[in-house]
């Protein structure tokens, strides 16, 4: 099959870039370059190019004629969403229209969006599953929701078959370290943090909130490693092939881990102290999130392959031995 693929230089893109390859699939990736590598993909033909630019985006769609669009190209991060509102707006939710407007155009049969639990916001609930409520908590978690709405309608407008897959929280890296997620200074996320600063790259970990009511006090959270989320996409895009459905589905390990485990599965793979310090819960933070995967489990045949020990020792192998992934 023809596949579009919208930030395929980025971190979830690319893996799935490269088991569509595996699968015999012919990729073009979108990417701006602006958090994604040139490097990641490969020999895959890259056009650089915003989906900003709706020109662009149809003249790709017009030269190389896609049956599939998979849509991750996005800003991703909640926090940032606060204080650079109308750029999230802009970036995420008028560049999907973009794209999905160049894949109807183009008469795209399939189109695969990269969602998000934080549609859920703070989830009543745990495990959550694709009927509990939406309430989105960030300006970044509005503007997902707003693009499953928008690609939903023009599922029913033109008869495009969509899945809205909304990921928990990506982690891990390729066994043999050969592709992996790109950090910086500005990186949120829980373990790149950590990871940077058992490598002396960044000041002891601050555990926003240690009095939640948990086990261990620390947050729960899913974290599913990025080669299952990227083989997800690879089922979908298989299935919808087949199937007369369209419609949101989480993809996410379904194993609460707490904050506090993650840091010792890191101390243990690592063989480091990994220095904590605890700190005020942040707004907005649910205190637990979990999902239940059983939808794609049910109408996909996935499930993950791997666990949190392997997401650990996977990215802890990839940042100490690729040091251009630490920035
Ligand atoms: N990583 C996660 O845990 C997670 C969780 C939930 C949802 N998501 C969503 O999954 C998608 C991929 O996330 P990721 O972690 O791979 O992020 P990423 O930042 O690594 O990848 C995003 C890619 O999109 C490109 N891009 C950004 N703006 C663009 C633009 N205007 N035009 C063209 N390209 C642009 C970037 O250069 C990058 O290559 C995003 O939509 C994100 O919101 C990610």
């Amino acid at each position: 099959m023809r596949v579009l693929v919208t930030g395929g230089a980025g971190y979830v893109g690319s893996f799935t870039v490269r088991q569509l390859l595996g699968a015999g699939h012919e990729v073009v990736v979108i990417d701006n370059l602006s958090s994604g590598r040139r490097e990641a993909v490969g020999e895959c033909p890259l056009e650089v190019l915003d989906i900003l630019d709706s020109h662009g985006l149809r003249s790709v769609c017009r030269s190389f004629r896609p049956q599939a669009v998979l849509h991750f190209a996005a800003l991703k991060s909640s926090e940032a969403s606060l204080s650079e509102i109308d750029t999230y707006f802009r970036v995420n939710v008028t560049g999907t229209q973009n794209v999905v407007a160049a894949a109807a155009e183009a008469d795209v049969e399939r189109f695969i969006f990269s969602s998000s639990c934080a549609v859920y916001g703070t989830p009543q609930i745990c495990p959550v599953d694709e009927e509990s409520p939406i309430r989105p908590e960030s300006p970044y978690g509005e503007t997902k929701y707003l693009c499953e709405r928008m690609i939903a309608a023009y599922g029913r407008a033109t008869g495009m078959r969509y899945a809205n897959l909304r990921y928990f929280n990506a982690a891990g890296a390729a066994v043999d370290s050969s592709l992996g997620e790109y950090t910086d200074r500005t990186t949120r996320q829980i373990l790149p943090v950590a990871i940077r600063s058992v490598l002396g790259l960044a000041p002891a970990i601050r555990i926003f909130g240690d009095d939640y009511p948990t086990e261990d006090g620390t947050a729960l959270r899913d974290y599913v490693h990025v080669e299952d989320l990227a083989r997800a996409h690879v089922q979908v895009l298989h299935r919808l092939d087949r199937d007369e459905w369209s419609g949101p589905v989480n993809l996410g390990g379904g194993q609460p881990t707490s904050v506090a485990e993650l840091l010792d599965a890191l101390r243990k793979v690592s063989g480091h102290d990994v220095e904590a310090i605890p700190a005020a819960r942040r707004p907005g933070d649910p205190a637990v999130s979990w999902a239940d995967p059983g939808l794609a489990h049910r109408r996909f045949g996935w499930q993950t392959e791997y666990g949190l020990d392997d997401i650990v020792r996977t990215s802890w192998a990839w940042h100490s031995d690729v040091p251009a992934s630490l920035g």
